[in-house]
């Protein structure tokens, strides 16, 4: 283990001794430990109630002789430990464990976090938008969400790779590339030069006129399936116009990320075309081993375990009945050279659950076709859709699908009048640059705080709320703690490890912070195993509330000493705590707003 051993950690191991000293045959049992809502208890362990079957004894009995080898043999654990109930043990940290708890953490860079995901190799694919068109409401949560996870697996020491597989191939490429290369003097081309967002609203205007042009006149559409040809045989013209448009798109998507605060770069672009060379071989092999079969004129993987509502089985197509590859021959080479080239330990699609059949039967297939060996663990990482205020998908007004943008632009506007009400003098400029940064910061915390399965309502006023378990409360309760250690007098003090003394009486709402703090490491752990970054987000909004509540009632800058720097070192850790839990969520942590 690295880092500093958490309080919660400390009985575990103690209690662990203690089992194995009682009751050598369990030595590895599970010492149950749980926080406790018992006033004056901190934390209990359950594991007499589990182990007094095997001790021969009962529960309450076991428990006493767990205290007499505690208390005989307490190890590196500052506690007193009763009994009670019906052999529940009871651990009370004494005040200078609490202190020296907080001393330890302030001293430690980690925060009390270890790196659990050391050297596992993780490839996260996020949020892999199809080019050509702009971002969309349905980009919002693999965005937010992918971000997340690199950051809180990154932390935990995971060898992070992140795969932008744009959608980048396909026959829409064909009617793209032909009505540009027909129409020269469209305001795409010029447009495009100036860069900026004007660049891919023209994308989009783009992709409208090539499908009506399309649909409308079938002299066109003979031409445009004629140029996927070219595109697909690498004639160079064609190559050129289908790269300035997947550039194009990539510099508009990147305008956004950046907006949005992520880690993903132009450089973490791994599109579908990269795997177009590698596809007729990717079939050939199912073939071969018998995994993919003719169907209808298409080459399919039929699999037992899924089937449709007649009972049939479900076909992934990996080659259809005109000879071009779908999407599952794709992702399959995909998944093979992330094993192979990438030697992946784990690989995370940050995709919609819409997609969870297409990922179970890829999974499938590649485990049959030995792609994806047993030590490699793949996962997609579903989410919910967004809706708007009727409980629907979200749409615009007029029913299209609403851009990304527009959504951030909602949220800030809304921020902007929340900033402007609490502070009616601030400058005009001031007000804005506050705003846009509460109003990303909200969005993407409402995003990441609902249970990735849920759908979430797109609620711009609630989600720029000073109160409640939003992103702004914790901004603000993130300034609050900053304020009050830029008013202390030697702030260079808390730099080093400042002396506390472990003497001064811990109060109720300090040991509530103590205690809230102690769980940050075990909280970002559980984040890292279960991808579920909303557990993240609770435990901020509690810690931020616990916060609170201690300097309601404790006074700081006006406390004697020494309460006064033990009360400094307390703001002092959770400030940093809650800063570096706020950058695991890819949100900022500014000392003033
Ligand atoms: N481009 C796809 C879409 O827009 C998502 C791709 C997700 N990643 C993957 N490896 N299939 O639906």
């Amino acid at each position: 283990m690295t880092g500093v051993a958490s309080l919660a950690q400390q009985v575990e191991q103690a209690v662990g001794t203690a089992i194995g000293a009682v009751l050598p045959e369990r030595r590895d049992a599970d010492p149950l430990i749980r926080r406790s809502d018992r006033p004056g208890v901190d934390v209990q362990s359950n594991a007499a109630l589990s182990l007094a079957g095997a001790a021969h004894r009962s529960p309450a009995q076991l428990a006493g002789r767990l205290v007499e080898q505690l208390t005989a043999n307490p190890g590196g654990l500052s506690a007193t430990v009763s009994v009670a109930g019906p052999g529940f043990l009871n651990v009370t940290f004494t005040d200078a464990a609490l202190w020296g708890q907080v001393a330890a953490r302030l001293a430690d860079d980690r925060l009390g976090v270890g790196t659990p995901q050391a050297g596992v190799r993780t490839v996260v694919d996020y949020p892999s938008v199809n080019v050509a068109k702009q971002l969309h409401v349905g980009h919002l949560r693999s965005t937010v969400i992918g971000d997340a996870l690199v950051r809180v697996l990154g932390f935990l020491g995971a060898e992070v790779i992140r795969e932008n597989h744009l959608g980048d191939w396909g026959t829409q490429f064909g009617m793209l590339i032909q009505y540009l290369l027909e129409h020269p003097e469209a305001p795409w081309q010029h447009e495009r030069l100036a860069a900026g967002t004007t660049a891919v609203a023209a994308l989009d205007e783009l992709y409208r006129v090539a499908r009506a042009a399309f649909d409308a006149d079938p002299a066109f559409a003979g031409r445009a399936r004629t140029r996927v040809v070219a595109l697909q045989s690498g004639d160079p013209d064609t190559l050129a116009v289908w790269r300035q448009i997947v550039a194009e798109s990539q510099h508009a998507f990147q305008q956004v990320f950046d907006r949005l605060g992520l880690l993903l770069t132009e450089a973490d672009a791994a599109g579908e075309s990269r795997y177009n060379d590698a596809l007729p071989g990717v079939v050939d092999e199912l073939v071969r081993q018998e995994i993919a079969v003719p169907s209808a004129g298409a080459l399919c993987v039929f699999d037992p375990a899924f089937t449709g509502r007649d009972g049939a089985p479900v076909p992934l197509i990996v080659r259809k009945s005109d000879g071009g590859f779908g999407y599952a021959a794709t992702d399959l080479a995909t998944i093979r050279d992330r094993v192979g080239r990438l030697h992946a330990d784990r690989v995370l699609y940050v995709v919609d659950a819409r997609q969870a059949l297409h990922f179970r039967q890829v999974f499938a297939a590649a485990r049959r076709a030995g792609w994806l060996p047993d030590t490699v663990d793949v996962e997609h990482i579903a989410f919910g859709t967004v809706l708007g205020a009727d409980g629907r998908p979200f749409r615009t007004r007029d029913g299209g699908t609403a851009l990304l943008t527009d959504l951030l632009d909602a949220a800030v506007r809304s921020a902007r009048r929340v900033v402007q009400a609490k502070n009616p003098a601030m400058p005009g400029t001031e007000a804005d640059r506050i705003a846009e940064l509460c109003g990303i910061a909200a969005v993407k915390y409402a995003d990441l705080a609902t249970s990735r399965q849920q759908d979430y309502r797109f609620d711009p006023d609630r989600m720029v709320a000073f109160t409640g378990n939003t992103g702004v409360y914790l901004l603000y309760a993130h300034t609050r703690v900053a304020a009050i250690l830029r008013r202390a007098a030697d702030p260079a003090k808390l730099a080093d490890a400042p002396a506390l003394d472990p003497a001064v009486p811990v109060s109720a709402a300090e040991r509530a912070l103590v205690l809230a703090l102690d769980g940050f490491g075990a909280v970002a752990a559980e984040v890292g195993e279960s991808l579920e970054p909303h557990r993240l987000c609770g435990y901020l909004y509690e810690l931020a509330r616990a916060f609170t509540a201690f300097y309601e009632s404790c006074p700081v800058l006006g406390a004697a000493e020494p309460v006064r720097t033990n009360r400094l070192a307390l703001c002092d850790l959770a400030r940093r705590t809650l800063a570096q839990g706020l950058s695991l969520l890819g949100l900022p942590a500014p000392d003033r707003l």
